[in-house]
């Protein structure tokens, strides 16, 4: 059956046929969001099968008034951690009165997600994906990392994957408290018993290289980390550059990993890595697959109450930007990919525009897919669609429940 959304005022595509990007490219997406007005969209088969102005539909077997709407692709959200246990609002509340973050209680998190029950965390797992959808998050990435043992880290991953295929190995999170004494010892099993556990429900192998925070993990712990996983068969993330202007993302591009997240502190030379990292892949079909993206995660920046990535620099260098909430309870419990992209826009001076592109085409790139994050035809029919006229009202209405309707794999979510 094929569905034919109609009387959309503002369609944004990201698709090159409309003059968007659906794909990073050297010198950046600028602000090609591919804007069709007065626009629909046919679903057929859980796809894209056609978009361009409703005055030249085709005719399908149902027909759907979005009554001047806004449609967007539905929010890739690259980076989370929101299969968890416990409560962490107090550390909130200390920082807001001038605490710093250090990562430190991490360990909290782990406590209590090592005792909960499955179904507890799958409850509260399925929970925070639901409330993401809501939100207009059509692909969302979850990490392991608060089990740091070997079952815990598996029955994280397998409750993840039951969420999403883009599932995260991130046993590196933080060295637990029964290692401290002895790092290397704790990296055996990383990079062992627990690896093994865990690649079979993970898609992507990541670390906390953060030389910083002592719990974290130095330039060749991580290195062992990344290697350990690849070895697996998994592909690479980093979080790097978060508290300090660490070795993480030049690790990253050193290990060909999609994306490195957080980039809150970078050297001149972090930034010409990332852009060199993307050289000589202009043109559509040739990024997806290569280069490292930047993944800044400004609510992370918002309720740690730090300095604000410097995006503006990384795109004026070229580098593809992601943004990503990495919804978690301890540096940042935001689900919210609409707030994410106004704190962008006020905060680190992105473009409407450009925010949008990164919480689209740039989560993708930051996952390395090319089914998601665009509307060309075959992609991947997840759409949200917002009441309001145009993309602008998610800065210009910040903290509104703008997001009226979402679709997924073409069916009303
Ligand atoms: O992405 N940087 C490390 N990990 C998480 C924080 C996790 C936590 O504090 O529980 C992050 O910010
Ligand atoms: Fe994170």
């Amino acid at each position: 059956m094929s569905v034919l959304l109609t009387n959309i005022g503002e369609l944004v595509t990201n698709d090159p046929v409309h003059g968007g990007a659906s794909e990073p490219r050297a010198g950046g997406p600028g602000d090609g969001l591919g804007m069709v007005a007065d626009a629909a969209v046919v679903v057929e088969a859980g796809r894209i099968a056609w978009t361009g102005p409703a005055s030249s539909a085709p005719a399908a077997d149902v027909a759907v008034d979005l009554e001047g709407r806004c449609v967007l692709p539905g929010f890739v959200d690259s980076h989370s951690h929101t299969v968890f246990a416990g409560d962490r609002s107090a550390e909130f509340a200390a920082r807001m009165t001038g605490e710093p973050y250090t990562g430190g209680g991490i360990a909290n998190t782990v406590a209590a997600t090592r005792a909960a029950s499955e179904e507890a965390l799958r409850a509260r797992g399925r929970a925070l994906v639901r409330e993401m959808l809501a939100q207009g998050t059509t692909t969302v990435e979850i990490k392991s990392g608060y089990g740091q043992d070997v079952a815990t880290e598996a029955r994280m991953l397998r409750i993840a994957r039951e969420l999403t295929p883009e599932t995260t190995y991130l046993g590196a999170h933080t060295v637990p408290a029964e290692y401290a004494h002895d790092r290397a010892a704790y990296l055996r099993l990383v990079t062992g018993p627990m690896l093994a556990a865990c690649a079979p429900h993970a898609r992507w192998v990541d670390v906390f290289c953060e030389p910083a925070a002592p719990t974290a993990f130095d330039e060749d712990e991580s290195r062992a980390v990344l290697a350990a996983g690849l070895r697996a068969g998994l592909l690479a993330r980093v979080h790097g550059n978060q508290l300090s202007a660490g070795p993480g993302v030049r690790l990253a591009v050193e290990v060909g990993a999609a994306s490195v997240d957080h980039c809150t502190y970078l050297t001149d030379a972090d930034v010409d890595a990332l852009a060199g990292s993307w050289a000589g892949r202009s043109g559509s079909g040739s990024g997806v697959g290569h280069g490292s993206v930047a993944t800044l995660l400004p609510a992370i920046e918002f309720s740690t109450r730090s300095p604000y990535p410097d995006a503006r620099r990384l795109l004026a260098a070229g580098v593809p930007v992601a943004l990503a909430t990495d919804c978690n309870p301890g540096s940042g419990y935001s689900s919210s990919m609409p707030f994410v992209v106004a704190l962008a826009v006020r905060e680190m001076r992105m473009s409407p525009a450009e925010a949008l592109w990164s919480a689209t085409a740039g989560g993708a790139a930051a996952l390395r897919r090319d089914d998601v994050g665009h509307l060309r035809v075959g992609a991947r029919a997840d759409l949200t669609v917002l009441d309001a006229p145009s993309h602008l009202y998610l800065a210009y209405r910040p903290g509104v429940p703008l997001v009226a309707q979402v679709w997924k794999d073409g069916a009303r979510a």
